[in-house]
C-alpha cells in the first residue's frame, strides 16, 4: 500500500518562512489536488519532496523509509516523482532517447534492451509509439507534457507530483490530459496536481489539499473544500485574478 507522511516540514529563504509545518498524508492511490495562491509555497513543498531542496525542520516518509535526507536520484529511486512547470525534455534527442535517460541515469536497470523494451511500452501507454524517433522539439506543447510524464513513468513511480500540469496546454488538448493522468492513476499510483485551473482540479481530484501562506488550510473533499470560508477568503475568492497571471504565465511559457 502507497503511503507518505509529510510531518511539520518547515523552510526558510533568508528571513522568510515559507513553509510552516506542513502536515499531510497520503494513504494508496489518491488523486490530490494541492491548490493555492501564487506565493504560497506550492512548488517549494514539491522541490522538498522530490529531494531538490532540503527542509529546516520535518520528515518525509515514503512507504515506511524516512527520504527527507535523500538526494534526488535516491528519492526517484525510492518511488517518488515530479514534473517542472516549465518543461525539461532534452529537445535535441528523439522521443525514445529522453526516456532512456531517467532508467539509464537513475534507475538501476543497465540492460539496454529492457530500457528499450520498457520505453516502449510507456510509450504505447501514451499512445505516442509512432513518435518514437521525433526529435523532442518537433512535438506539441502537450506531447511535450507527455513525454515529462512518460519520463517519470519509466522509475515506475509510487506518488507523482505534476506541477501545473496544464499550463501551455493548447484547451483542446486538456481532456487528453485529464485521461493520461486517470489512467497512470486507476494504473495503482498516487498523483498531486498543482494547477490553479479549477475546472481542471474539480474534475480531477478526489482530494484537495490547499496551501496559503504556507500554511495547508483545509485538507478534504473537494465538495466540502469549496465551501469553506476560510479557503474562499483565502484564495477560491480572487480566482479571476489567479486566472489572469495563469494565462500570462502560460502565454509566457
Ligand atoms: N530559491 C528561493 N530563494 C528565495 N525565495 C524563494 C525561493 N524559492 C521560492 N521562494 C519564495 O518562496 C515563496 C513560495 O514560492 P513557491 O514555492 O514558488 O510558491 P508557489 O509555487 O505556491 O507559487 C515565494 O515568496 C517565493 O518568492
Ligand atoms: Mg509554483
Amino acid at each position: 500500500m502507497i503511503n507518505l507522511q509529510v510531518k511539520n516540514l518547515n523552510k526558510s529563504f533568508g528571513g522568510q518562512r515559507v513553509l510552516k509545518d506542513v502536515c499531510f498524508d497520503i494513504n494508496g492511490p489518491e488523486l490530490i489536488g494541492l491548490i493555492g495562491p501564487n506565493g504560497a509555497g506550492k512548488t517549494t513543498l514539491t522541490n522538498i519532496l522530490d529531494g531538490a531542496l532540503k527542509p529546516n525542520s520535518g520528515t518525509v516518509y515514503l512507504n515506511d523509509e524516512r527520504i527527507d535526507q535523500y538526494k534526488p536520484y535516491e528519492i526517484a529511486r525510492a518511488g517518488l516523482g515530479r514534473t517542472f512547470q516549465v518543461t525539461r525534455s532534452f529537445r535535441r534527442m528523439t522521443v525514445l532517447e529522453n526516456l532512456y535517460v531517467p532508467a539509464l541515469a537513475v534507475g538501476n536497470e543497465q540492460d539496454r534492451k529492457i530500457v528499450h523494451d520498457k520505453s516502449m511500452e510507456v510509450l504505447e501507454f501514451l499512445t505516442m509509439d509512432h513518435l518514437c524517433n521525433e526529435h523532442a522539439q518537433a512535438l506539441s506543447g502537450g506531447q511535450q507534457k507527455l513525454l515529462e510524464l512518460g519520463r517519470l513513468l519509466m522509475l515506475d513511480p509510487d506518488v507523482i507530483i505534476l506541477d501545473e500540469p496544464f499550463a501551455g496546454v493548447h484547451p483542446k488538448l486538456m481532456e487528453v490530459i485529464y485521461e493520461y493522468i486517470r489512467r497512470v492513476n486507476d494504473d495503482g499510483k498516487a498523483i498531486v496536481i498543482i494547477s490553479h485551473q479549477m475546472d481542471a482540479i474539480f474534475s480531477l481530484a478526489q482530494r484537495l489539499l490547499v496551501l496559503d501562506h504556507g500554511t495547508i488550510i483545509a485538507d478534504g473533499p473537494p465538495d466540502e473544500v469549496k465551501k469553506d470560508q476560510v479557503v474562499i477568503e483565502a484564495y477560491l475568492g480572487v480566482d479571476e485574478d489567479e486566472e489572469e497571471n495563469d494565462a500570462a504565465a502560460s502565454s509566457g511559457a
